[in-house]
């Protein structure tokens, strides 16, 4: 079985992709580390030097190379994953695609305070912030709702109600 994670930038992708990989005792992946491990360079210095159209090409050879390598994983995708190419149809052929929908005031609360390690977001001042969330939430949303499954809150009750409707499809 393959879970992958997408959601905006702060959704808890890593968060509950690391709890889920736990109890369903299956192996856990981050994309954006695994991109970064592969290219030696944070994701912020993969943009600088070589642009984000780079960062996208590595980010689906990952993709990709994880899953050839995993029958069975879970899997953190980084914010952006699902909008290029035609990851989001390749996600879906190959695992169950979930997508956390977080509110967009918990995302700014916790943007605000992670901003540096994101390139996208970092150079914009913090009374921007959220009206860039706004905007590309929006941008985004056709893809994020092409999901298998859409949680809506990340509680304790929609994990277990999660793990439960995974263990019986
Ligand atoms: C991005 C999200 C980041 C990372 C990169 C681009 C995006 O991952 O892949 O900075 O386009 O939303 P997180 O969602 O883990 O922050």
């Amino acid at each position: 079985m393959r879970i992958i994670l997408i959601g905006f930038m702060g959704s808890g992708k890593t968060h509950w992709g690391k709890q889920v990989a736990h109890r369903l005792q299956l192996p856990f992946f981050d994309l954006d580390e695994e991109v970064v491990k592969a290219e030696g360079q944070s994701v912020t210095d993969i943009f600088a030097t070589f642009g984000e159209e780079h960062f996208r090409l590595k980010e689906k050879e990952t993709l990709e190379r994880l899953v050839e390598e995993h029958e069975s994983l879970v899997l953190s995708c980084g914010g952006g994953t699902p909008c290029f190419f035609n990851n989001i149809d390749y996600m879906k052929k190959v695992g169950i695609v979930v997508w956390l929908n977080t509110h967009v005031d918990v995302l700014l609360q916790r943007l605000l305070k992670e901003k540096a390690k994101r390139p996208l977001i970092k150079d914009i001042d913090d009374d921007g912030l959220r009206a860039y969330i706004i905007r590309k939430l929006n941008e985004r949303r056709m893809y994020y709702e092409q999901a298998d499954v859409v949680l809506d809150k990340e509680d304790a009750i929609s994990m277990n109600d999660f793990i439960q409707t995974v263990l019986h499809a």
